[in-house]
């Protein structure tokens, strides 16, 4: 069992200074994006945005979000090319359904799963009851994760996942990249940079 584990989920504690994690979380929650998410019904009563990239669109993320450099530069993986990244606000009565990550298949209608999804829990409630993070790998369960502030966790991109429901006082804010590595014909349907959200920004 332990060697399904280590195969479909690694994390890192401690990765980031706690003022740059303060500040992520304060950017995000005033963030003009920030809005009911639209990523899918399973994420009903979330709140999020997405901001879609290729790997030579980086600097023009990091340029507008300059709160997410830090992020990407420990977190995107070399081998991939393709980045959906999602900051995910849950607060109390919220949860995610069973589901595998593939957000980036609407660009060429193509279903695909990507190779590794990256996420850092960015604010854990101290109260929080819930909100784990469950991994399946078909029928099976091979991990349950309890989210905490400051972790890094990568799992495998083929894996059902689920947030358990959130029972806190405070939001679980996490920090979500899908990570990709598609073919050059794949690449070219997919935007250098591209900002997704329910919400309008305000100038
Ligand atoms: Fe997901």
């Amino acid at each position: 069992m332990n060697k399904i584990i280590t195969k479909c989920y690694a994390q890192r504690h401690n990765v980031f200074p706690v003022e740059y994690l303060d500040e992520l979380r304060s950017q995000i929650l005033s963030c003009s994006y920030l809005a009911a998410s639209q990523l899918s019904h399973n994420f009903t009563g979330t709140k999020g945005f997405s901001v879609i990239f290729k790997r030579s669109g980086i600097g023009e993320v990091e340029q507008h979000f300059p709160m997410f450099k830090p992020y990407l530069q420990v977190a995107l993986k070399q081998a991939c090319n393709a980045f959906y990244l999602n900051p995910l606000v849950l607060e109390g009565g919220t949860r995610v359904e069973p589901h595998v990550d593939c957000s980036i298949s609407s660009y060429d209608m193509t279903f695909t799963i990507p190779n590794l999804v990256s996420v850092l829990y960015i604010q854990v409630p101290q109260d929080l009851q819930g909100g784990e993070l469950v991994l399946q790998a078909g029928e099976h369960q091979v991990g349950i994760i309890e989210p905490r502030t400051n972790i890094l966790l990568y799992f495998r991109g083929d894996l059902v996942h689920s947030v358990n429901e959130v029972k806190s006082s405070q939001p679980r804010i996490s920090l979500i990249c899908e990570q990709y590595n598609l073919s050059a014909t794949r690449l070219e349907h997919i935007p250098e940079f591209e900002i997704k959200s329910a919400q309008k920004p305000r100038f």
